[in-house]
């Protein structure tokens, strides 16, 4: 009796523990870039590198001697702008693009913009649509060059009502108690991210700037 009750602890405790040492072995190479490529010279810009994926990007591309150009608010036009002509007084061209920031607002708060476009709609498509633009002469200048955008697997969840982009319908729902697990505005925009690479990939097709979007998958930050 007393052997079947070990045996009835022993195999799952085993399991866990055979489980989460198989874990800790495969997981030496994840989150981890295993290049060492020497990044002197290039210009990388990095949108939301003050936390999260965007921090950890910058670090790694710095410990790889890359020149990192990261501050401003996305939320408004006018300190876009503001910080296109800082970059370009400073730069002369951008090797890379990387459109990472990103907000996570709950929708009944009902955030907009400067302009007052709904926060996710702002932040993480229009202002880096807007800032991508202003930058392309100095993308241009250092071809070959890249532009990364930073998506998310929720865009899958993304249906967008064109006659209504500042979610009013959703966010009276949302004030009203009844929102759903996921927060519409912001699979919205990471679906706009994704047509926005697509259409701009097709555009820049043969001018040297490469366009891709990632879907980084969970990660704990302070997005959540
Ligand atoms: N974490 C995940 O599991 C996950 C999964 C899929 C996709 N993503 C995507 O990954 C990207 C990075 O997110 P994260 O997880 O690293 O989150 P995070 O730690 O919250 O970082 C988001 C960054 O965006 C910046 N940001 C927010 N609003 C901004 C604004 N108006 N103007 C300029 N910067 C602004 C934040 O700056 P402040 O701190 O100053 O606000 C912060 O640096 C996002 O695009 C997100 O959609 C994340």
């Amino acid at each position: 009796m007393v052997s079947s009750h070990v045996i009835y602890v022993a195999v799952p405790i085993s399991v866990i523990v055979a489980l989460g040492l198989l874990r800790k072995w495969r997981s030496r190479s994840w989150a981890k870039c295993v290049t060492n490529t020497c990044l002197r010279g290039k210009t990388f810009l990095i949108t939301g590198a003050n936390s999260g994926i965007g921090l950890e990007t910058a670090r790694a591309l710095v410990k790889r001697k890359a020149r990192i150009s990261i501050e401003l608010d996305l939320a408004s036009f006018e300190s876009i702008e503001k910080f296109v002509e800082v970059v370009k007084a400073g730069f002369h061209k951008i090797d890379v693009l990387i459109n990472n920031a990103g907000v996570v607002v709950p929708l009944k708060e009902d955030q907009k913009t400067n302009e007052g476009f709904e926060i996710h709609l702002g932040v993480n498509h229009l202002g880096h649509f807007y800032l991508t633009q202003l930058l392309m002469d100095l993308l241009k200048r250092a071809t070959p060059s890249r532009i990364v955008i930073v998506s998310s697997t929720l865009h899958e969840r993304g249906k967008i009502n064109f006659e209504d982009l500042n979610l009013r319908a959703e966010i009276e729902v949302a004030k009203s108690g009844k929102a759903g697990r996921h927060n519409p505005g912001y699979c919205n925009s990471k679906l706009m991210n994704v047509y926005f690479m697509r259409a701009l990939a097709d555009q820049l097709r043969g001018s040297g700037i490469d366009v891709n979007a990632c879907c980084p998958g969970f990660c704990y930050t302070n997005l959540f």
